[in-house]
């Protein structure tokens, strides 16, 4: 693989606040959140993403957002476990935040970290001003993590808990409360990187089947995986009465659908006209060995 997971983390830790002052207990309650650990996908699909155009001069911006699209998909991480959504009390191997810091704090480092993402970002973009890249980048990642992306998903998600869920609603709480996530961070690479619009537009469409599989062998690992290697709670949807890709289709119907949303996406990815080959073969084969994922 091209980035290790502790490259990316190099990258976005540097973000991350100071903890200290008066609101020390809440800052810590957010680093302790995004150090825990995670698989980093979006920050690594937004860099390999970049890769692929890669415009030299924005380097830098594009930390900041890999920095900020963890620091929100974290965010919706610990807001997702909180009593009143799925209630659980183990993440990325580590007691949940309302555990360790209290539900109260746990809130507040949710809206710390949504905020500051977008804090970084702004001040990052003060030095570079007037770029229309930088400009349109900024306006996925205010869209796609709200009520037209992530936050819709959940809402869909929360509000069908326990009740009969049809195919067309389940797939738009995948596209949005997962897949949307996704494509801003596929969408910001490709964009910050000099993409054309078709080009963005083909690898969002790319990116909604890597987001479609993402949820899907999500689901397959609450039912299958193990509690020590994903580092959250086995059937958890079982116990909040989550309607499922796999409850509806079942196991092996599901494993089929990660595989050719994956291939789709990959072969998407293929019709790609971009000059560096191998980085677009760096993206194909990560985004390949997600298929398999056991965490
Ligand atoms: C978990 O996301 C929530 C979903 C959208 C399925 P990840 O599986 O990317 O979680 P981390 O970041 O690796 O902990
Ligand atoms: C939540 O989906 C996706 C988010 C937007 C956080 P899940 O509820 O299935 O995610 P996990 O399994 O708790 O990571
Ligand atoms: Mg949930
Ligand atoms: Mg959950
Ligand atoms: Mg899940």
């Amino acid at each position: 693989m091209k980035y290790s997971v502790e490259q990316i983390d190099e990258i976005i830790c540097a973000y991350l606040p100071e903890e200290d002052g008066f609101a020390k207990p809440v800052i810590q309650a957010m680093n302790y959140a995004f150090k825990a650990g995670g698989k980093r996908v979006r920050p690594m699909l937004m860099k390999l993403t970049y890769d692929m155009f890669y415009e030299r001069e924005r380097e830098s911006v594009l930390a900041a957002f890999m920095a900020a699209i963890e620091m929100i998909h974290t965010y919706s991480l610990i807001h997702d476990d909180l009593p009143a959504l799925d209630n659980d009390e183990l993440r990325r191997g580590k007691p949940t935040v309302h555990v360790k810091f209290g539900e109260d704090i746990a809130i507040l480092a949710g809206d710390g970290l949504l905020n500051y993402a977008f804090e970084i970002v702004s001040k990052t973009m003060l030095h570079s001003p007037g770029s229309v890249a930088i400009e349109r980048a900024l306006a996925m990642l205010c869209e796609k993590p709200g009520i037209s992306g992530m936050i819709g998903g959940q809402t869909l998600d929360v509000v069908m808990t326990g009740k009969p869920v049809n195919d067309m609603q389940l797939e738009y709480i995948y596209l949005n409360k997962t897949a949307a996530l996704l494509s801003c961070a596929v969408t910001i690479g490709a964009t910050l990187g000099g993409a054309t619009e078709a080009q963005v537009s083909l690898l969002r469409d790319a990116a909604n089947s890597i987001g479609m599989a993402f949820q899907v062998q999500d689901d397959i690992l609450d039912v299958i995986g193990s509690e020590e290697v994903i580092g959250k709670p086995i059937h958890s949807d079982t116990r909040n009465e989550k309607t499922t890709y796999v409850t509806i289709h079942g196991m092996e119907a599901s494993k089929q659908y990660v595989i050719e949303q994956t291939e789709r996406a990959e072969q998407l990815i293929s019709k790609l006209d971009v000059d560096n080959a191998k980085a677009k073969k760096d993206l194909s084969d990560y985004i390949h060995t997600l298929i398999n994922r056991d965490k």
